[in-house]
């Protein structure tokens, strides 16, 4: 239940300053706060922030934490400003707040959603236990190529499953409640399109045809949005030469005009300030003037609205209309939140002591992590190894490594508690003596004698875990690589170790799809690892020592080679397709490589085998305002029980638009046991196989579609069917 307010009235009471006041959110540069994660644009030190809070001219502040000194700040806001508008207090909780958990990529993996409800719930509990209201998550920006090093924060190059995860994060953080204690208010970001930069290059242009924009970025929005997301944050990028920050069409048009959006839109970082860079906007006060005019509620950091905002009303140039209407909308989402009736929601000082709920989280944690782990090869069964009577040897730099195992984007994270690689692996083992651990190389630099050591440690051992891949520092924001590949000394600690002869399992971890040098891809087999978080060493140790079976799927396609990019699986036709093995030159394809993935989107291997029956159709015709059932038998025909992601994908033969190749229309995983079967069910109507037409506008045309139920987005056979048109023959 939310507040009984009344925000008009409250809004007739307010001053200019107030008002405007309420449009920032400023560094909590009061709390212990995140330094490090954006440039350093300090304005306003701790005595000044406590004065604007003070006089009421303040409206959020973020990234600081704390309860006890979150709730000093609520108490000077609520009982020393004039009106005592409590303060929303936000922070960037993106994969977990004390306990970490994967990485946004890593989870979408799992191709669970209810596994990212859950683990978003667990963190939300955690943040707003720590004094925090809001977070600046789900990232639910589609992101097609892997140079981007924010793709680690995404879901990965998919919309639906995109969409799925959108939604599932927003239930997760909000809960039931929004009122609740330990409700955490879901920021969707980055709007819009902030995915599509070019070359992959962080803050870089968006030059992108209207259809795209509403047939891939947009929907996971659309879908948080209409799983009760209340607040938006506009992106840095311009997209066909407007930036988001100022663009009217997506900020009014889209989001409200057209979705029905009720929340409030904040800026990202200065993005606002940035439209001068840009050359959008000549000075502070226009850049202040256009955002607000576009539909921006809330500047981030900048200042802008704070110092210009005053005037620009005084000189017409922006109505009191649109300022009040911004101003509404903050508070009705904080009267949403509770906070009028319940200012010091969320900033009750918990006991001294461990809390409550951190062994659950662990638990939860680490079985996040493993359905999370992508397994694409394994070749002779070499996995899981044995716990006992087996030497193995655990080598690279990611070994011992405990820098990298939160991955980007977590700043809270307790990483006192996080498990690493090793440890994990000597926990499981029956004699923890019988792995031997050696690095071999550096993340980026040789070691002298190096890979020395790491072949003589391989020559004496029956199997080698290489722990090789990214660090954190490479991915993430401003972290676009040209090469999506291995660093050079790992490169060669690789060749070394494979060149040994002995059955070799990688462990890879990455914050995106990495181009796989030969010598990696002759490994035995390969784990991707992501960044899994606080129970890495264990969750991988289940995997490896066959507790757990592989169950995670690619979100992105693996490349052959870096210039492949942007690769992903759902490209329009070309009018000469690549066709493997068959005639090559004229064909689209680069000279180097084929034109397909090394590792498909929706790849992953399993302790077991599973085997699709043929697909069924309840009718060989989709009728225009009816569903079809779409089916197929899927058994374990394997000795272990293990888990398959059945996917649903469709291709529209002939279309007034170039169509994808295929598209992915549902997902389910399910659990087998060995000799197990079962028929999975999936329905689709004529709303499954709309697109933006020639004209923009939703469409879905009769004719022949193909269909697949498939394990990836490059394997299974199609079936065929019909969608008929209206009975009225309008379609
Ligand atoms: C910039 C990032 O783009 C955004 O994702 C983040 O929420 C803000 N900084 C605040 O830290």
């Amino acid at each position: 239940m939310s507040d009984r307010v009344d925000i008009d009235a409250l809004l007739g009471r307010m001053t200019l300053q107030e008002k405007i006041g309420q449009l920032s959110v400023l560094a909590d540069s009061i709390r212990p706060f995140a330094f490090d994660v954006n440039p350093d644009s300090f304005q306003w030190g701790p005595q000044r922030t406590r004065e604007l809070i003070q006089a009421g001219e303040v409206g959020a502040l973020f990234n600081g934490v704390g309860a006890a000194e979150g709730r000093e700040l609520q108490r000077i806001a609520v009982e020393e400003s004039r009106l005592g508008i409590p303060l929303l207090l936000g922070a960037d909780v993106i994969h977990g707040m004390r306990t970490v958990f994967p990485i946004p990529l890593g989870e979408a993996a799992s191709f669970e959603p209810e596994l990212a409800r859950r683990t978003a719930r667990a963190a939300a509990v955690e943040a707003t236990r720590e004094g925090l209201h809001w977070t600046f998550a789900p990232v639910v920006d589609v992101a097609r190529d892997q140079r981007w090093g924010r793709v680690a924060e995404t879901t990965g190059e998919d919309t639906y499953l995109a969409s799925q995860f959108a939604a599932a994060r927003v239930r997760g953080f909000q809960g039931e409640d929004l009122t609740a204690n330990d409700s955490l208010l879901a920021t969707l970001k980055h709007f819009a399109a902030y995915g599509a930069v070019s070359a992959g290059l962080d803050y870089n242009t968006v030059d992108l045809s209207p259809q795209t924009l509403h047939d891939v970025h947009l929907p996971p929005f659309k879908a948080a949005i209409d799983a009760g997301a209340l607040t938006v944050m506009s992106s840095f990028n311009d997209i066909n030469g407007v930036p988001a920050t100022a663009n009217r069409d997506l900020l009014t048009g889209i989001l409200r005009e057209q979705w029905g959006f009720e929340g409030f839109v904040v800026s990202d970082y200065t993005s606002d300030f940035e439209l001068i860079a840009h050359g959008y906007a000549a000075d502070e006060k226009h850049a202040a003037q256009l955002s607000l005019n576009a539909g921006l509620d809330m500047s981030m950091q900048s200042g802008v609205f704070m110092d210009h905002l005053a005037t620009l009303v005084a000189e017409g140039a922006v109505s009191l209309q649109t300022l009040d209407a911004a101003v509404r909308r903050i508070l009705d989402v904080k009267a949403r939140m509770g906070m009028f009736d319940n200012p010091y929601r969320s900033l009750v000082v918990p006991p001294e002591g461990p809390a409550p709920y951190l062994a659950e989280h662990d638990a939860l944690a680490r079985d996040a992590a493993r359905r999370s782990v992508v397994m694409l090869k394994n070749a002779s069964d070499v996995l899981p190894l044995r716990k006992s009577g087996q030497r193995i040897a655990l080598i690279g730099p990611f070994a011992r490594d405990r820098e990298n195992l939160a991955g980007c984007w977590n700043i809270f994270g307790d990483s006192t508690r996080e498990i690493d690689l090793e440890t994990g692996l000597r926990a499981a083992l029956d004699d923890p003596d019988s792995l031997t651990v050696v690095e071999g190389c550096e993340i980026e630099d040789a070691i002298e004698g190096g890979i020395e050591a790491a072949v003589a440690a391989a020559r004496d051992a029956e199997a080698v875990l290489l722990a090789v891949g990214e660090p954190t520092r490479f991915t993430g924001e401003a972290q676009s690589r040209t090469q999506i590949v291995l660093p050079a000394a790992q490169q060669a600690l690789v060749e070394a170790v494979i060149a040994t002869g002995t059955p070799v399992i990688v462990l890879l971890r990455n914050g995106r799809a990495l181009a796989l040098s030969l010598a990696l891809q002759a490994a035995d087999a390969i784990l991707v690892t992501w960044f899994l978080g606080s129970q890495t060493g264990h969750a991988l140790a289940d995997l490896v020592f066959g507790d757990h079976s592989p169950s995670g799927r690619l979100p992105i396609s693996f490349p052959h080679e870096s210039g492949q990019q942007p690769y992903y699986y759902n490209h329009p036709s070309s009018g000469r397709p690549y066709q493997p093995g068959g005639f090559e030159a004229f064909r689209t394809r680069w000279r180097e490589t084929a034109n397909t993935a090394l590792y498909p989107f929706g790849h992953g291997l399993t302790y077991t085998r599973f085997e699709y029956g043929e697909v069924e159709l309840s009718a060989p015709q989709l009728e225009w305002d009816e569903t079809l059932a779409v089916r197929a038998r899927i058994a374990n025909v394997g000795t272990r029980g293990g888990e398959e992601v059945v996917q649903l994908y469709v291709h529209d033969r002939v279309a007034s638009r170039v169509r994808p190749l295929r598209e992915l229309k549902g997902f389910e995983k399910i659990a087998l046991a060995p000799g197990e079967s079962r028929i999975v069910e999936f329905r689709l109507s004529r709303h499954d196989l709309q697109f933006r037409g020639v004209d923009n506008r939703p469409i879905a045309e009769p004719g022949l579609f193909d269909l697949w139920l498939a394990p990836s987005a490059t394997t299974g056979d199609p079936v065929s069917f019909e969608l008929r048109p209206a009975a009225s023959g309008a379609g």
